[in-house]
């Protein structure tokens, strides 16, 4: 008889269709309780964030088996599933028969429940049977997906921009470069990097698409191994051509709150699970989120804001010397989020604190542009109003040394039939640190690339 295999996800969705049904499910072990009599096994197959309870009777007949059987093993059961609606858990699988089992070797690290986290970053290989993790990849692809659907509801086409590329579209000298493995020899016949951005190409495509984004990796060699950097992160880059600063810092707005309310909506289990680990109210927060505008704040005003906090209290800030010019510190980033209580977007920075492509405003010693920051993330969006003029484009990009070699594609769009253009980059990485409440963008994604790291 064929015995159909139901996953846990389905059985948590609706268990009185399978009530006193024989099936077959199958999952790795999350916990073990051998009694004299009776057995209980925690199962989960990834289908969901919860759990299936597996009760092993005192009939049962695998019992030898049974008592081999260990934290992590993966295994397939079959047995009847049973409601027990007089009790808190309101069903488990009374099994019948283990069809398919693999231990887990004294080898083993995740041999314990409430491993620390910085225990586990040690073994990605084995994090996703974590609940930390299997919370976590979950959101992941959840936030993917809204971002993915609110792109397409608002008419932003999907593009694939390169990863290979000549050019350090941020001008920030960070980029990675790549060569083939045979000695001396350039394959592109030129210096080739991994991409910092899709941004340049994005603009392109913009330029006869209308609205653009991309979803991709993006490297960065800056050597700073901090909580909130990654050497090879994803970033969302939307781009639009005949919008401005405004629409685009409005649609940044909307995809975020969209990702709220979809993460309220559809990640329940996931919020609750972080909410709990990491004794912060995430939920509330992200409800009171929803309600607030986000404060639009120029650069000119941040600096105001903390001259006054540093006049008030000259030892709050560590870096305490706040001039026109200077770049936002973390520190002062964070404190900016507080003083709003609300992210906000700080607009208008000075020229010289950004890429050479961003627009540059009437006054010469600013630029249209945007950083979004959270509060204890920072900045989380970074975009701009792209800068119409060949002559001036031309000019920053030689005065950073950047190859027109290199870019004058890039450069020759301004020439013919360009249109005001303007978007943003959003990393995925810290909306995720943001929407879970980690402390370390590390534990975001699956496979971390951060300085001096690269074993797996
Ligand atoms: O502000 P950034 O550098 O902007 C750009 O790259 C633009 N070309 C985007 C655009 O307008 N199309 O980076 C955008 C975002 C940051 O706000 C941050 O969230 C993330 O990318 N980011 C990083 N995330 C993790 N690790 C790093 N090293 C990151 N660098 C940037």
């Amino acid at each position: 008889m064929h015995i159909k295999k139901i996953s846990i996800k389905s059985i948590q969705k609706n268990h009185l269709k399978f009530s006193e049904n024989l099936i077959s499910v199958n999952g790795w072990i999350k916990s073990i309780r051998n009694g004299k009599e009776n057995s209980f096994i925690v199962l989960n197959d990834g289908s969901c964030f919860e759990s299936l309870q597996v009760f092993f009777s005192s009939e049962f007949k695998q019992k030898e088996l049974l008592k081999t059987l260990n934290f992590g093993s993966s295994i397939e059961i079959e047995g009847i599933l049973k409601s027990t609606p007089e009790r808190s858990q309101k069903f488990e699988l009374k099994a019948e028969k283990i069809n398919n089992f693999n231990l887990t070797s004294k080898e083993y690290p995740i041999q314990k429940k409430n491993l620390p986290i910085t225990f586990i970053r040690e073994y990605p290989q084995f994090r996703s049977r974590t609940n930390y993790f299997l919370a976590m990849f979950k959101l992941r692809s959840e936030v993917s997906k809204l971002i993915n659907n609110y792109f397409s509801q608002n008419n932003f086409w999907y593009i694939n921009t390169p990863i290979i590329t000549n050019n350090d579209a941020e001008g920030g000298g960070e980029s990675f470069s790549i060569e083939n493995q045979k000695e001396n020899e350039q394959f592109f016949s030129k210096k080739a990097n991994l991409t910092v951005s899709g941004q340049l190409h994005a603009e392109s495509l913009a330029q006869g698409l209308g609205k653009v984004y991309n979803f991709s990796p993006c490297f960065r060699a800056e050597n700073s191994n901090t909580t909130r950097h990654l050497s090879e992160f994803w970033m969302i880059e939307a781009e639009a051509s005949f919008f401005d600063l405004k629409q685009i810092i409005d649609t940044a707005e909307k995809l975020i709150k969209y990702v709220i309310s979809g993460v309220l909506k559809n990640s329940k289990s996931e919020i609750k699970y972080f909410q709990e680990y990491n004794g912060k109210m995430i939920e509330s927060e992200l409800e009171s989120i929803l309600k607030k505008k986000f404060p639009r704040v120029t650069y000119k005003k941040s600096i105001e804001i903390l001259k006054e906090k540093n006049q008030k209290d000259p030892n709050f800030f560590e870096f305490n010397e706040i001039f026109w010019g200077m770049d936002l510190n973390s520190e002062h980033e964070k404190y900016l989020c507080e003083h709003f209580d609300s992210p906000i977007f700080v607009i208008n920075y000075p020229v010289e604190l950004k890429a050479f492509y961003m627009k540059e405003n009437s006054d010469k010693k600013t630029v249209s542009c945007m950083d979004l920051l959270f509060p204890k993330i920072g900045e989380m969006i970074g975009g701009s109003a792209r800068e119409e003029k060949y002559e001036i484009l031309k000019l920053k990009s030689e005065k950073l040394g950047l190859e027109n070699e290199n870019l004058n594609w890039y450069l020759e769009l301004r020439k013919n039939g360009y249109a005001p253009s303007a978007g943003f980059g959003l990393g995925l990485e810290r909306l995720l640190m943001f929407l879970s409440k980690s402390d370390n963008i590390k534990d975001t994604i699956a496979f971390p690339r951060f300085p001096n790291s690269l074993n797996f």
